[in-house]
């Protein structure tokens, strides 16, 4: 019997092809003037395109800031929350990857709140409601469109820095999966895999019973995030490889994914991979999926004790088990089936091949052990010694599988 279960959501969500050229009602019941924050190169697109039309045919008056950057650099999210102070729009459209969409939750905060970001840093650290968002995601993905989460690069802190407030969870979700038609084979390798991360992280997640009502954003696996997880596992494992050949029942399937595991770990957090890859990505510049990737079936390993038969129900929904394999073997399919998958869709196989020296690594895991929120939702403690343990076996690739498929 399920025992605790805490899911935050939007006020809707809406899934399916062509669900997209319903953003112009969906923002009509929230204001007559918006603003639609994406970056250029998605400006110029079909996309855009499709969802401006949307906007003015329902006669509201729209604006649109192209300006997003990836990794999301502060000078731009101020340049954008500076220009919708000025323009005063009152919701704020997020369309792209989680750059764009973590961009409009912040401009929101920011036309809501002021503009000293620092002082939201951390967790429940936004004093009231901001503005609405409607997020439309063109990756799949990072499942910002259903998370309380914005990331952004801060010149004065060494990594990027995380604002995690209920109150950033978008008022509408619209997941079109057209929308990520095209999207680039690297660009969906790494949304893709950050996405199985997401839900591989929830599901094996500690079990931290907080008890209702504290002030936590993320609470630790539990009976509603599991069935997310599960979900996303099944959908996006198996088809990751056919979305990459922009398959269109691929696509769906890897966009419906990350949407349930967006589902899952905006509630239940992420662990270990994740706190790994915020020195990493720092250190190498390289993007978020990219680590949480590679990292991901080294976290698997190293909590394999402590979450067996999660594990195993991971390789199951996978569909990499084989018939009648007890726990302790199917948690190994898995393990391997990730390690396979990373590398299949062009993840480097170890951390050198990233020219991480062996002697860089101590450091890497000092920093990780500072993103404490993550530390604590390791189902298995985390101290220097074990972050260093998983950080030197990634380092060596000691999982590192031939790709059966090579994408160019
Ligand atoms: N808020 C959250 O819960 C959350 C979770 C995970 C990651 N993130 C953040 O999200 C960011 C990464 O987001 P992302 O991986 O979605 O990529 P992104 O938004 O950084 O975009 C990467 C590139 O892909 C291009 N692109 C996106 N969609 C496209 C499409 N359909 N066709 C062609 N090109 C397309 C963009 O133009 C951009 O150049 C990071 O900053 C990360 O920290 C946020
Ligand atoms: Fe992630």
């Amino acid at each position: 019997m399920p025992e605790t279960g805490v899911l935050r959501a939007p006020r809707e969500l809406l899934f399916g092809a062509g669900i997209a050229d319903a953003t112009g009602e969906l923002a009509r019941r929230l204001s007559d003037r918006v603003l639609v924050v994406t970056d250029a190169a998605l400006a110029a697109g079909e996309a855009a395109r499709r969802v401006l039309d949307s906007l003015r045919s329902q006669g509201l008056e729209v604006e649109l800031f192209d300006g997003t950057v990836p990794e999301l650099p502060m000078d731009v999210v101020l340049d954008a929350i500076g220009r919708a102070r000025r323009t005063a729009p009152r919701c704020m459209i997020g369309l792209g990857g989680g750059s764009s969409i973590d961009l409009a939750k912040l401009v929101a905060l920011g036309v809501a709140h002021g503009e000293d970001l620092r002082s939201f840093y951390g967790e429940e650290q936004v004093p009231g409601p901001v503005a609405p968002v409607i997020a439309i995601p063109t990756t799949a993905g990072t499942g910002s469109e259903v998370t309380p989460v914005a990331v952004l690069t801060d010149p004065e802190a060494v990594l990027k820095v995380g604002i995690s407030s209920r109150h950033l969870i978008p008022t509408y979700a619209v997941v079109d999966p057209v929308m990520s038609h095209g999207c680039p084979p690297r660009v969906t390798a790494h949304a893709g895999i950050d996405a199985l991360a997401h839900a591989v992280e929830a599901f094996t997640a500690a079990d931290r019973r907080l008890p209702p009502g504290t002030n936590a954003v993320f609470v630790g696996k539990n009976s509603l995030s599991d069935a997310f997880a599960l979900l996303a596992v099944s959908h996006i494992a198996p088809h990751l490889l056919a979305a990459q050949r922009d398959e269109p029942d691929a696509r769906a399937a890897v966009a419906y994914g990350s949407l349930c595991a967006g589902l899952a770990f905006g509630t239940a957090g992420t662990a270990v991979a994740h706190a790994l890859q915020y020195p990493i990505g720092a250190r190498t510049n390289t993007p978020h999926g990219l680590g949480t990737g590679l990292l991901l079936a080294y976290a698997m390993r190293f909590n394999r004790s402590a979450r067996v038969a999660e594990l195993a129900a991971i390789g199951r929904a996978m569909g990499v088990t084989g018939d009648g394999h007890n726990d302790e073997r199917a948690a190994d399919e898995a393990i391997g089936a990730v390690a396979e998958l990373a590398s299949a869709v062009g993840l480097p196989t170890s951390l050198a091949e990233l020219d991480v020296a062996e002697g860089e690594l101590p450091g890497l895991a000092r920093q990780a052990l500072g993103v404490g929120r993550l530390i604590v939702n390791n189902p298995r403690e985390l101290g220097e010694e074990e972050l260093l343990e998983i950080l030197r076996a990634a380092w060596r690739g000691e999982l590192a599988r031939p790709a059966p498929v090579s994408v160019s």
